[in-house]
Order: structure tokens, then C-alpha cells, then sequence
């Protein structure tokens, strides 16, 4: 894995909403909590209307719209969405909600460099409304718990791969949907920034 190379690690994040995660990237970043090896070069959204977008450019970081465009098959956007991308030359490429299913012609294009945030336990809620759907098996009585992991993207499985962390978060008998979803947030915003830091800050100790 040459994911983090010395001297400073270049990350391109890709989100499609609101991108508080990224925003969480950023914050360490200025604070200079996240690690001197790391740096967000790039902001990649394929919704013009992602706060992301919007964030990135308050941060005075490239920011760029990458929309599919008319009759678009998902193999041909990838391989516009990977030149860009790769345009960049990043060591990591975080998906920070980033709400399309990769193909192979992205992921193959960085290998061993795509990591992935994902609101639930490994093995569990693959796919979209992973809180909701937590919350909802929590009021049926058919779980009192749920987490999050960051995990690497090998390839098309969605919310699969090699686990880097991961967090059981609890759900209190009286959660509304936003209180879970705030406390989720808060912790992938935590472990999304401790696992770039680890990947960038002693390399060598995490080589795959
Ligand atoms: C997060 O829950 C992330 O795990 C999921 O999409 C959400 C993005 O949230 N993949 P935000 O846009 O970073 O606020």
C-alpha cells in the first residue's frame, strides 16, 4: 500500500451531500489534529447542489462538479470521473458519502487507495437509509444497537471490504430517528479522521 507517501499524503474526497465528514476532514486539518502527512487536495461531487461543493470552496480546496451526463452509462461516467480523480494524483481517495455505486473501472484505476464511511456495524445495513433502518429494526425490538466502520473498496461490493475500524454505537429506547443519526454522526466524524491519521501518519506500520 503506497496509499500515504511521504512527505504529505494527497486526498481527494468524494461526497454527494451535505459532507459534514468532510467538513470534519477539513476542521482537523486547520486545527492541525488530523497529521502534517495528509492534506485534502480536492473536493469531487457528482451533485452540483452537495454542501460539499460548498465546503471545500470555503476552504479555498478544488472543488468539482462531476455530473452524469445524458445517456451516460455508469462504466463511461467512471472513466471520466477516474481522470479527473486521478488528475489529482491522489495516495487516498475517501468516499465521504458518496451515494453512487463504484465500478471497476474507477476502483481499478486506485487500487488499494479507496476507503469508505458507512453508518453501521461491518456485515450489516449495506446500502442507503443504514440509520433509518437501524432505527426502525430498534422500535421493532429487533436490535438495541447499531455503529460505524471505515473500510477499504477492493471492489464492487457495496459497504463491503476490509474493515480499517469500526464502532458499535447504542440506540437508547427513546432515540428519535435524529438524535441516532446525530449521535452517528459524531463518532464517523471521529473515526474517519483517527483512521486517516493512521494511514498517513505511520505508513509503513499499515502497509497492506
Ligand atoms: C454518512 O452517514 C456516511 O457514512 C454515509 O453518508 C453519510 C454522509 O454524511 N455514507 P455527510 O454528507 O458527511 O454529512
Amino acid at each position: 500500500m503506497e496509499e500515504c507517501r511521504q512527505p504529505s499524503a494527497r486526498l481527494v474526497v468524494m461526497a454527494s451531500g451535505n459532507g459534514s465528514n468532510l467538513q470534519a476532514i477539513l476542521d482537523a486539518s486547520a486545527e492541525g489534529s488530523l497529521t502534517d502527512r495528509a492534506r485534502v487536495v480536492a473536493v469531487v461531487s457528482d451533485r452540483s447542489d452537495s454542501r460539499a461543493l460548498a465546503r471545500a470552496t470555503e476552504a479555498g480546496i478544488a472543488s468539482l462538479h462531476v455530473g452524469a451526463e445524458p445517456d451516460q452509462d455508469r462504466t463511461e461516467y467512471d472513466r471520466r470521473l477516474a481522470e479527473i480523480v486521478a488528475g489529482f494524483e491522489p495516495d487516498l481517495v475517501v468516499l465521504a458519502g458518496w451515494m453512487r455505486i463504484l465500478t471497476t473501472e474507477f476502483i481499478s484505476r486506485f487500487a488499494d487507495k479507496i476507503i469508505n464511511l458507512h453508518p453501521a456495524k461491518p456485515g450489516e445495513l449495506a446500502g442507503t437509509r443504514a440509520i433509518e433502518r437501524a432505527w426502525q429494526e430498534a422500535l421493532a425490538g429487533e436490535r438495541t444497537e447499531t455503529g460505524v466502520m471505515v473500510h477499504r473498496v477492493p471492489d464492487e461490493g457495496v459497504d463491503t471490504g476490509p474493515v480499517l475500524a469500526s464502532e458499535t454505537i447504542p440506540i437508547e429506547l427513546d432515540d428519535t430517528l435524529d438524535v441516532l443519526t446525530e449521535r452517528i454522526r459524531r463518532v464517523e466524524h471521529r473515526l474517519l479522521v483517527d483512521t486517516i491519521r493512521a494511514l498517513c501518519a505511520q505508513p509503513k506500520e499499515i502497509t497492506a
